[in-house]
């Protein structure tokens, strides 16, 4: 093979395989930065690569990378737990080298594996055997309550799917909950469970991803003795949330076999354990989640339509916070409370300049990623009373809309140049409540420029709300 021939395999195969790669070279520049790796640490690759590895990532000096850079040390299978940027926890073995030939330094690899999904079967598994072990601990099974009251907001369009929620929790149909990643799925869940008439019965929680389907099986429904080698009597979560409600997390990456056990269950409203042969009646309410539209999990076949419709009898869907603006403020105050008096702080208000930067952040983690940027501002902050931009942990600005410069492509530049100059003009009136003086400061402009821009693209929506 040539070696271009064999450059271009290569490449592939940094592309397809599971693993994270990153090579830097000799001055620490990023050279390779597979999709693996960028999907692990939330990240672009575009972002990355080409730049100096102290450029683009935090924590230099604790980086392996590095370390396999300047003292040429190698780091073996190193487990870490860190917040990805949408706040999700995550777990990954790392091995880093330094690559010599002939005594010179080529650069360094950093090979990782994500583990996540692995460790969260593991603690599963554990916690299955703890509970037969001890099924009376079952009972015990802690969960964080939460409740309506608890859900903060004051966009329309929240205030909406609120309403709707609330209204669910009066019937007894199954519920379909859409919304991307720390929108507060689980959290309007449990608000529907306590808010209707089977409060005072179990309410149970299982997420369907990670799990082989085997495995899910015998814990959603139980399994009877000798039903596989060393199946034990044992009762599932449908019959342990008899009278109550189960809520099914990430119900598009349950098996589709299952599935379709799954919407028997619903229809014939009794469960058969594995391995048994005795039918259980068993009255369960079900709340499913996703974090992709339906319609698009439908369409690719992940979602068995059938068990979609008999599900969605409501569907709920929870709009990102990018696109409640008006939240962001509102829900930074309650985690700022909530957080002084859990770490015993006294920041009592937040700066303009802090304001504006939450403001003009576009939260791809939600109000998880919120939550735990407040969080980490207040442990971090000394013995002050101001919150400033300084203590929050934002790098990254509103990304500019995409899909927009697609479609924009045909307009050509002058076009692209005027919806770049709208968005930006819009997320300064937005971050200033509408306010043109302080919009034009931060767009460095005069007030006039920017009331004749509003005119020439005509925002009259934010012109009316001004009056
Ligand atoms: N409206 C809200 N008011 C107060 N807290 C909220 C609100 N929405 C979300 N949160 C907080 O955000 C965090 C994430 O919420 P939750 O776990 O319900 O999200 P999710 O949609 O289930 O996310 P995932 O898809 O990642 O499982 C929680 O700590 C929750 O308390
Ligand atoms: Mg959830």
């Amino acid at each position: 093979m040539k070696n271009r021939d064999y450059l271009i395999v290569m490449k592939q195969i940094l592309q397809l395989i599971d693993e994270g790669v990153h090579v830097v070279d000799p001055e620490g520049n990023s050279v390779v930065y597979n999709r693996s790796m960028a999907m692990l640490e939330k990240m672009e690759s575009q972002d990355v690569l080409k730049k100096p590895f102290a450029e683009v990532f935090k924590n230099v000096e604790e980086s392996t990378l590095m370390q396999a850079l300047e003292k040429r040390q190698t780091t073996m299978r190193k487990e870490q737990t860190y917040l990805n940027k949408d706040g999700r926890e995550i777990t990954t073995v790392n091995t880093t080298v330094p690559v010599i030939e002939d005594g010179r330094l080529i650069g360094a690899i950093e090979i990782a594996k994500n583990i996540t999904d692995v460790q969260k079967m593991s603690r599963t598994i554990l916690e299955l055997r703890r509970e037969m072990d001890q099924p009376q601990r079952s009972k015990e099974h802690k969960i964080k309550k939460y409740s309506f009251d608890n859900l903060y907001g004051q966009n329309e369009a929240f205030l909406e799917t609120v309403a709707l929620a609330k209204r669910a929790a009066k019937i007894n149909a199954s519920v379909v909950i859409y919304g991307e990643t720390g929108t507060g799925k689980e959290l309007i869940a449990q608000s529907i469970h306590f808010a209707s008439d089977r409060q005072n019965k179990p309410f149970l929680a299982q997420n369907c991803a990670a799990l082989p389907a085997n495995l899910l099986e015998s814990i959603l429904f139980g399994t009877a003795k000798g039903g596989f080698t060393g199946a034990v009597d044992r009762a599932g979560m449908f019959e342990q949330a008899n009278g109550g409600t189960l809520l099914l997390d990430e119900i598009n990456s349950m098996p589709l076999e299952l599935q379709g056990k799954l919407l028997r269950v619903l229809q014939e409203q009794y469960i058969r354990r594995v391995g048994g042969t005795k039918d259980i009646p068993v009255d369960v309410r079900i709340l499913a989640t996703t974090n992709e539209p339906p319609l698009d999990l439908l369409e690719k076949g992940v979602l068995r339509k059938d068990l979609y419709y008999r599900l969605n009898v409501v569907g709920i869907n929870i709009p990102p916070l990018r696109q409640r603006p008006d939240d962001i403020l509102l829900l930074a105050e309650q985690f700022m409370e909530k957080y002084n008096k859990k770490y015993g702080k006294q920041i009592w208000m937040m700066s303009p300049s802090a304001r504006q930067k939450l403001l003009e952040y576009d939260y791809p983690g939600n109000v998880r990623e919120l939550e735990n940027i407040i969080m980490s501002a207040i442990s971090m902050a000394e013995d002050e009373h101001v919150l400033s931009d300084k203590h929050l942990p934002i790098n990254r600005r509103k990304s500019l809309p995409h899909q927009d410069i697609y479609e924009l492509k045909e307009g050509g530049l002058d076009e692209y140049l005027e919806h770049i100059e709208k968005s930006m003009i819009e997320n300064a009136l937005v971050a200033h409540g509408g306010n043109i003086s302080k919009a034009a400061e931060s767009l460095k402009i005069k007030r006039q420029t920017l009331q004749h821009k509003i005119k020439k693209y005509k925002m009259q929506a934010i012109e009316e709300a001004k009056k």
